[in-house]
């Protein structure tokens, strides 16, 4: 894999990969700013999407079509909807799910999107690597759920957990996956834990920890980079 994409919701979560990398040029597309970046003999393509499912599928569009890169990860913070998994411990996504998408009422289970399906899974080739690092703080590997919701009542936190199996929440990564499922794109997703919904005022945690946290997959990420 040569050209990968990378997308960060924020602008904090972007400067703290792309300040490790070496910058190369800029694109504009739309409202959009892309960073060109390399690593080793990779480039990358990094791109602030905006927060939500819409921006995250719209920036994974333009990555794949414009940028024809190889594979897209998506980098950034979560909300911990696991007991175990704490503040700055990371989540290597297997799988990601939408917890809001519900056609229930036509027989289908919660999360369940037609001609796509319930979880869709990371791609085993760049979970392999991913497992292979090492980083000071804990990685666990599983479910992340993703919705237009910023998860701050505990009630909304579980529910996620045990019907999705999630161990944590965020905004962008099942959209990213379905794109990238739909195009037949290689992706995995990395979060970081800023906050958690059985914390109170977690809006402040998040804002207090997305620098941390967001420094803490950048580390994650370029040991990733350098082995893909
Ligand atoms: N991203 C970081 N924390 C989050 C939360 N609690 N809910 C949704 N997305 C998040």
């Amino acid at each position: 894999m040569k050209k990968i994409g990378l997308i960060f919701a924020m602008k904090e979560e972007l400067e703290e990969t792309k300040s490790k990398l070496k910058f190369i040029k800029k694109y504009n597309i739309y409202d959009l700013i892309i960073y060109e970046c390399s690593i080793n003999d990779k480039i990358c393509y990094l791109i602030e999407s905006g927060i939500g499912k819409v921006n995250a599928g719209f920036s994974t569009q333009i990555l794949i079509r414009e940028f024809e890169v190889d594979c897209v990860i998506n980098l950034g913070v979560a909300g911990s909807v696991s007991k175990e998994v704490k503040k700055t411990d990371i989540v290597v996504a297997e799988n990601l799910v939408q917890h809001d998408f519900d056609l229930t009422s036509f027989g289908r289970e919660k999360g369940t999107i037609p001609n796509v399906g319930k979880y869709i899974n990371c791609d085993k080739y760049l979970l392999s690597i991913a497992k292979k690092i090492k980083l000071n703080n804990n990685v666990f590997y599983g479910a992340i759920a993703s919705g237009d919701i910023f998860v701050y009542e505990e009630a909304m936190g579980k529910k996620i957990n045990n019907k999705f199996g999630a161990l944590c929440v965020e905004m962008e990564g099942a959209a990213i996956a379905q794109v990238c499922y739909l195009c037949k794109t290689p992706f995995l997703v990395i979060r970081s834990i800023s906050d958690s919904p059985y914390e109170k005022d977690n809006n402040t945690t998040f804002e207090e920890f997305l620098i941390t946290s967001s420094k803490i997959v950048g580390e994650f990420a370029v040991k990733l980079l350098e082995k893909i």
